[in-house]
């Protein structure tokens, strides 16, 4: 056993970015006052220890944590295993992880339109881009905001251009750009912010495992890698705590527009949690799943859902919390 640690520990450390992984180290050491190389080791420590990425080990703190602590977080490789364990019909799976798919099986609750270029002629699409201002663009098999785009359809000028490198860039998915909640709106408009849902279907009921909002700063996207940022929400859809992003910046208020992001009420919260249990019904073959959900002005709406979903967890030094969502995850679906 201890050599098995081992040797996957050699392994971790073989297969990381090293010089990135020391200039983490050197942010969280700085940011906690302690030395970067006992930071560093940590990191590669906790890889083998805790199962803990070394995002993981920066979004979560581990640095200040006890092993106690440590214990009870779902950390990336945890998740992904669940996923392998769980998640194991190849082509349910695919009905989610491309989003043309699931525009396909969740039509009556995407609220949006959209369309397929690979299956529309000309004459169709320029009716399409007629009908509206802006358009998001997707490569449906991609992930974490990758190959998203927003077009404003006045700026298409030529309709076979348009579609030609819509087929080169494999951005096959047009959808309409979705009209958001205003409320939603005011904490920053540039992107729709979604809620990160994740849920597990025990064959009888939905267990909702986790519930995070999502914030965009300025891009497209809400995403992490468009500058986003996440907070976790109470049962009740209220954010708890100030929102962290990729950079590790910390924010109780936007950035951008000044919202108070601590103590914002997501509308219609209890309509989306009831929408996420009816989806995650519908897909029973794949049973643990995170949905991005919005909420448009008149109901929630699922923008995606993915059977390898990322985790979100409350960062403990801005929230006082020490304890992350394992023991949620193993009380719903086991070890
Ligand atoms: N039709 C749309 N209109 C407006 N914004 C959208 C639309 N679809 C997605 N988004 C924004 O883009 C983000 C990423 O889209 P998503 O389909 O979840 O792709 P990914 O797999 O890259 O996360 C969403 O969280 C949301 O902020
Ligand atoms: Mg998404």
């Amino acid at each position: 056993m201890a050599n098995l640690r081992f040797s996957y520990f050699l392994e971790r450390a073989r297969a990381a970015n090293l010089p990135r992984v020391w200039q983490m180290a050197g942010a969280i050491g700085h940011q906690f006052r302690k030395p970067r190389l006992n930071v560093f080791c940590d990191m590669l420590w906790s890889a083998a220890r805790y199962d803990c990425a070394f995002q993981d080990f920066q979004d979560w703190d581990f640095a200040i944590l006890s092993r106690a602590e440590r214990r009870t977080y779902i950390t990336h490789p945890m998740s992904n295993r669940y996923a392998l364990q769980l998640n194991t019909d190849k082509r349910a799976n695919r009905d989610l992880s491309d989003k043309s798919r699931f525009n396909v099986r969740f039509s009556d609750v995407i609220g949006r339109e959209w369309l397929d270029v690979r299956e529309t002629n000309e004459d169709e699409l320029a009716a399409f881009l007629n009908r509206f201002t802006d358009v998001m663009v997707k490569v449906p098999d991609s992930l974490g905001g990758k190959g998203i785009e927003r077009i404003r359809t006045a700026d298409v000028t030529d309709v076979a251009a348009f579609r030609a490198e819509r087929m080169r860039n494999r951005q096959f998915l047009v959808e309409e750009f979705l009209q958001q909640h205003p409320r939603m709106a005011e904490l920053n408009s540039s992107s729709v912010n979604t809620m990160r849902i994740a849920s597990y279907n025990d064959g009888k009921r939905v267990h909702i495992l986790c519930r995070a909002l999502r914030i965009g700063a300025g891009g497209d996207v809400d995403n992490f890698s468009g500058g986003g940022m996440y907070t976790m929400l109470s049962p009740e859809g209220t954010a708890l705590y100030p929102a962290f992003d990729d950079a590790n910046a910390t924010h109780g208020i936007h950035p951008l527009t000044g919202v108070p992001i601590v103590g914002f009420e997501v509308p219609l919260f209890a309509e989306a949690i009831e929408a996420v249990k009816a989806a995650a019904q519908r897909i029973p073959e794949v049973p643990y799943v995170g949905w991005d959900v919005a909420i448009a002005p008149d109901r929630p709406v699922l923008i995606e859902g993915n059977y390898n979903t990322g985790v979100f967890q409350a960062k403990p030094s801005v929230s006082g919390l020490r304890r992350g969502l394992l023991p949620v995850y193993r009380a719903a679906i086991g070890h």
